[in-house]
């Protein structure tokens, strides 16, 4: 038998063995400090998965391969320790799990009935992520570039103090994605991938969901490039609370509706900060069928941001916007307050086919950060929305304004 230095050390100091070992419903894994850990987190898994408790000690884990975790069921995993996922890019796209979503593709993917993830806010997940925001180049959406965690046909789901850095790996991908799934809450998690070199990170979406429902997400801080919480299609019942997002998209429904028909229903965004964004509360549609009923953004505060009110039925394409039969209703904007990078606060288009009805605004007082007075243009909704419009938003209005309109 060939121990490592290491393993001698723990050894002879009389604490556990590297490996993964089970007492009772118990199994603990301690990492063997540079080797591949994850043959011991998987067999951790197949052996307490069900009616049993995961650990993983303190110390520092490899991870060189994807995890697929299917059929949890009533089982609580504490991690305590920094999870790196190696650099080797040609392993994570040839290997990453297809998640069935516009060909995304994720490293961990999570599925089973009750259970919970606990990182008491000493779980780390390092991505390695500058090497893929590198090889990407800028590039949008680079096939097999896994989603750092993903939760797929999983129900009464707990996670809760996990920090994410240099985003999921491979990232730059999503940090978290929540797919056909149900009662899913996530509490205290920390993100923050942020390119050094030239190229940004991409598509560094902190959340989204999609096909699923009964949804908590409270006291997040996140610094990414991309959206920070998106609520897909078919999504309901989404409740976001405390929520701080540095350099992306803040609070985004969509985009939805890209040749199919999606719904999204009852979400609430609250308490939410919003810095160096590009937009604050806002709804991304491509032409198509379907509906975005009953959705709140409420107390959200922001600073320098692109376009803090945003509403579009042909995103990207920018195209056929008046064709859209997706129709957007009963949509509540309540004290958004805060400083936008150039003279527009809101730009609201509606299709002409399906208009937007039942749009409510109140407590808005957003000014562009070096004077003057912002423009807020709308066009194709009700006109009792308690918006004061200064103007009608032209049909492919962007998302994205490169300076004052
Ligand atoms: C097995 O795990 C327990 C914790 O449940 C630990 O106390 C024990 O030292 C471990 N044994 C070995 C041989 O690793
Ligand atoms: C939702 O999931 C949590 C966590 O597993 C569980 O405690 C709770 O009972 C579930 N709620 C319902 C309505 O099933
Ligand atoms: C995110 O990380 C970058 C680079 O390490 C750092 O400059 C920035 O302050 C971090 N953001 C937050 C909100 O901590
Ligand atoms: C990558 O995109 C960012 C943001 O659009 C831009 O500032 C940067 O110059 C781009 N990098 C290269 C090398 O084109
Ligand atoms: C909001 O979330 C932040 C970051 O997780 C946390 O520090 C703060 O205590 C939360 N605030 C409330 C009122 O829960
Ligand atoms: C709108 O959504 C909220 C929050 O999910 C929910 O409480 C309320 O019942 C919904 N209203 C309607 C009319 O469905
Ligand atoms: C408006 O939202 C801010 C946070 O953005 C909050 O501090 C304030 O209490 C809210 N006002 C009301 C009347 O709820």
């Amino acid at each position: 038998m060939v121990f490592n230095v290491l393993q001698l050390l723990l050894l002879l100091a009389g604490t556990a063995l590297a490996g993964m070992n089970k007492t009772g419903t118990l199994c603990t894994v301690t990492p063997t400090g540079g080797k591949d850990d994850t043959p011991d987190i998987m067999a951790a898994f197949k052996q307490c998965g069900q009616d049993g408790q995961i650990e993983l000690v303190e110390g520092d884990y490899t991870i060189a391969k994807v995890m697929d975790v299917k059929n949890l069921k009533n089982c609580d995993i504490s991690i305590r320790g920094k999870l790196t996922w190696n650099d080797d890019i040609n392993y994570w796209t040839k290997n990453s799990i297809g998640v069935d979503y516009a060909q995304r593709s994720t490293a961990w993917r999570f599925g089973g009935d009750t259970f919970s993830i606990r990182g008491h806010g000493q779980a780390l997940f390092f991505g390695n992520g500058q090497k893929w925001y590198d090889v990407n180049k800028n590039g949008s959406n680079m096939a097999g570039r896994p989603i750092s965690l993903t939760l797929w046909e999983a129900k009464n789901v707990f996670i809760d103090g996990i920090t994410w850095r240099q985003s999921q790996f491979w990232s730059t991908r999503r940090h978290t994605f929540v797919a056909h799934s149900q009662n899913v809450t996530m509490t205290n998690l920390d993100m923050n991938a942020t390119s050094s070199s030239q190229y940004n990170t991409v598509n560094t979406d902190g959340f989204d969901s999609w096909n699923s429902k009964d949804i908590v997400i409270k006291n997040w801080v996140v610094t990414c490039g991309d959206d920070c919480i998106s609520v897909k299609g078919n999504s309901a019942n989404i409740y976001v609370k405390n929520v701080t997002c540095h350099r992306s998209g803040a609070m985004c429904i969509g985009s939805m509706g890209n040749g199919v028909t999606e719904t999204v229903d009852d979400v609430v965004f609250e308490d939410i900060t919003a810095i160096d964004s590009s937009n604050a509360a806002w709804i991304k549609t491509y032409p198509g069928n379907g509906h975005v009923k009953n959705v709140t953004f409420r107390n959200i505060n922001f600073q320098n941001v692109n376009q803090p009110i945003y509403v579009s039925p042909c995103i990207y394409s920018y195209s056929n916007c008046d064709s859209s039969r997706l129709k957007i209703s009963d949509i509540t904007w309540e004290n958004i307050t805060g400083t936008s990078r150039y003279n527009v606060a809101a730009g609201i288009y509606c299709s002409k086919a399906a208009p937007c009805t039942g749009l409510k605004f109140s407590g808005i007082d957003i000014k562009p950060k070096n004077g003057g007075t912002a423009k807020v243009l709308c066009s194709n909704m009700n006109s009792d929305s308690g918006l004061s419009c200064t103007g009608t938003c032209p049909s492919g209005w962007k998302q994205q304004l490169s300076g004052n309109a």
